[in-house]
């Protein structure tokens, strides 16, 4: 089978990497990766969101599945375009992946489908907003696609202003409206599931690191490390939360005629009312996949091109390596507000098997490479226990330089404080 995946991060090569272990797989292709995928898979320079290039380039290399990594492709219709082409797509049509797109509509959903949330109301200037809100600290949501730069949780009055005039005024998008949100309190959990348009197939559990510095200070990153599985969180539990949280939504947009097929993610938080949705992603997780799927034991071509037709994942469960494992993310310097670009990094060949290294923000300058985004390098390892797991992925760390590199100290410690 000849597979297309779209996108340029960890995420996508992370994907890529356990696509290559299925003995199905002949061909993979990748659009448009980055300089580090070039390794596993041919990069084909066709950007993630131009729909028509991608449905061409997928109709001339005769590609049998198409895995979309990021949500704006999503959101902006390469599924529906490239089913309509005939060709299986993994990822739900746009009016499902409207769940990610907007926090509204997404909240919407939750309570049509009866799904824990908080407490929620949208407002359309910043004075409605601030009457709004019922305490602080308060948390205000831009109600579009953000790059993980769409939550602010405002500590006073003064916060809140500052984000509201930057949402709608600087930002404003669509409507121009925000989503005021009640403040959750607990350990957040990223609960990630095959979603066939019928059935969600619960992977297992991950936790991942917003914050760029130790400690969870710091501004929100797009993520800067995560582990999985989570201790705590069995199977029985994970049965339990997919059924309170997944399967709802799945049934909710088989009834609306639009099924969700692709990965269902729920951002959640384990409060001391229960587990509540901070919000859904229409997609695999950045760098919970980089954790994640090292651990999946069980075919990942096979699967996902099951997903794409209407309960195609009848009967399935996942087969899981029982280890843990831990990735690390290298940020460049200046992240998450100004990455620098143009830093050469050195030791990569010092990251050998069984650590798994993915490439996101990274360019080819004379044959080496060089940070290219924010989130440059993600380090994988396995271990036995969270401690072994996160003492390998830190000793791969410690291996690869680049001026300003940024890594945080505590991924996955939690784990291994609770083990
Ligand atoms: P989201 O993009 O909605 O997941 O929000 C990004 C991050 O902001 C989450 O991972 C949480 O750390 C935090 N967050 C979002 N909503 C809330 C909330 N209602 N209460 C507390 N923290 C929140
Ligand atoms: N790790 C958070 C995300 O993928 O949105």
């Amino acid at each position: 089978m000849k597979v297309l995946v779209v996108g340029s991060g960890g995420r996508e090569h992370a994907i890529i990497r356990a696509l290559a272990r299925s003995p199905l797989v002949t061909e993979l292709l990748c659009a448009p990766g980055n300089a580090g995928i070039v390794a596993d898979a041919e990069c084909l320079p066709v950007a993630a969101d131009a729909v028509d290039q991608i449905v061409q380039l997928a109709a001339e290399r005769n590609v049998e599945l198409v895995v979309v990594g990021p949500e704006a492709p999503l959101v902006g219709g390469l599924v529906d375009a490239l089913r309509a082409a005939g060709i299986a797509a993994f990822g739900p049509v746009a009016a499902a992946a409207r769940l990610e797109g907007s926090k509204a509509y997404a909240k919407e959903v939750m309570e049509a489908a009866g799904v824990p949330t908080g407490g929620w109301t949208t407002a359309l200037s910043v004075e409605q907003a601030i009457a709004a809100v019922r305490g602080y600290p308060a948390v205000i949501k831009f109600d579009g696609l953000a790059a993980g730069k769409g939550v602010v949780i405002a500590a006073d009055e003064a916060e809140a202003r500052a984000a509201l005039e930057e949402f709608l005024v600087e930002r404003r998008f669509g409507d121009g409206q925000v989503v005021v949100e009640e403040f959750l309190e607990g350990e957040e959990l990223s609960l990630l599931a095959l979603c066939d348009g019928e059935r969600a197939v619960p992977m297992a559990p991950a936790q991942d690191y917003k914050r760029i510095f130790d400690g969870d200070l710091g501004p929100n990153t797009g993520g800067m490390g995560s582990y999985c599985p989570v201790p705590g969180v069995d199977a029985a539990r994970v049965a339990e939360l997919s059924a309170l949280v997944h399967q709802p939504i799945v049934d909710y947009f088989a009834a609306a005629g639009t099924p969700f097929h692709g990965v269902l993610y729920a951002g959640l938080m384990m409060t001391v009312e229960g587990p509540k949705v901070l919000e859904y992603n229409a997609r695999f997780g950045d760098p919970e996949t980089q954790a994640v799927l090292p651990r999946l034991r069980s075919d990942l071509a096979e699967l996902l091109l099951a997903a794409t037709k209407s309960g195609g994942l009848a009967g399935r469960e996942l087969d899981w390596d029982p280890r843990w494992a831990v990735t690390v993310v290298l940020a460049s310097a200046g992240y998450p507000d100004s990455p620098r670009l143009g830093d050469a990094i050195s030791g990569l060949e010092r990251i050998t098997d069984p650590l798994e290294l993915t490439c996101a923000g990274v360019a080819a300058v004379e044959g080496a490479l060089v940070t290219a985004g924010g989130r440059v390098l993600n380090v994988t390892a396995l271990g036995e226990t969270p401690a072994a797991a996160r003492a390998a992925a830190y000793a791969g760390v410690e291996e690869i330089e680049f001026d300003g590199k940024q890594a945080r100290s505590d991924i996955a410690l939690r784990a291994e404080e609770s083990t």
